[in-house]
């Protein structure tokens, strides 16, 4: 059921009322891990064992170099202590943003948990070992689909299935085949977003929310940052 009130006539739609964000806990700089990158560990560890239904799906945001902005979902794959990777096409719309400006803002909203976790950085591509292993990790369709696919191109209705026919044919693949092995595409790979701000946001009732800002001291070791930790208002 719709958490929204709206009113609505032929050409405007206007939302009204919100659902009321109703959790009791709190955080605040004193109580949250010293390491943002620890505390999200916490964080989307609850999230996995709570009700959220798709913790690792996350908004990523980009720019052109003349910063004309875009976002789209995509999904969150690795943390390490560098930093947040996702898979994708290196032909893309995002990554062509990525190769020209760096600068990447992702998003993860838990809406079952009325938690978001807002991350800023530099991004920049994994090893091409990271991106082959995790590629083969996958199953046969999605490989054959990641090759299929020219990502974020015009196409035509029946383009993408006849690629996708050449390519079983040409990997021998049949109907329901999970077993095989296609090659990593060099036009396919991982990005890595190495924080150097992060937001930790909780929902409260009457817009009170807390909200929890990491900010990395310039200048401090990357193998071992050092953080900001700053109460902002809601
Ligand atoms: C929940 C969700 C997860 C997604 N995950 C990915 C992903 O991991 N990688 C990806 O390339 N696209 C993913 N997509 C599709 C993207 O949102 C987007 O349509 C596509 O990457 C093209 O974006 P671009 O033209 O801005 O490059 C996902 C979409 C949704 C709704």
């Amino acid at each position: 059921m719709s958490t929204v009130d709206v009113a609505e006539t032929k050409d405007t739609i206007q939302v009204r009322s919100h659902v009321q964000y109703i959790t009791k806990e709190h955080i605040s700089p004193d109580n949250v891990h010293p390491s943002p990158l620890e505390q999200f560990h916490i964080w989307f560890n609850e999230a996995r064992n709570g009700a959220v239904r798709e913790p690792d799906a996350m908004c990523l945001s980009t720019a052109t170099a003349s910063g004309v902005p875009s976002s789209r979902m995509v999904l969150f794959k690795q943390l390490d202590k560098h930093g947040f990777v996702f898979y994708t096409n290196y032909t893309s719309r995002k990554s062509k943003d990525l190769d020209e400006n760096p600068n990447a803002a992702l998003l993860f909203f838990w809406q079952e948990m009325s938690r978001q976790v807002r991350i800023l950085g530099r991004a920049e591509k994994v090893s091409k070992e990271e991106s082959e292993e995790y590629f083969q990790s996958r199953p046969m369709g999605s490989q054959l689909g990641a090759l299929a696919s020219k990502q974020s191109t015009v196409i035509g209705e029946n383009d993408l299935q006849e690629r996708l026919d050449k390519l079983k044919k040409l990997y021998q693949v049949g109907e329901g085949s999970k077993e095989g092995k296609a090659p990593l595409p060099n036009f396919w790979g991982g990005w890595r977003v190495i924080p150097s701000e992060m937001e930790f946001w909780l929902g409260k009732p009457s817009r009170l929310h807390d909200r929890v800002r990491y900010t990395r001291v310039e200048g401090s070791a990357d193998e071992e940052p050092e953080w900001t930790i700053e109460r902002l208002s809601p």
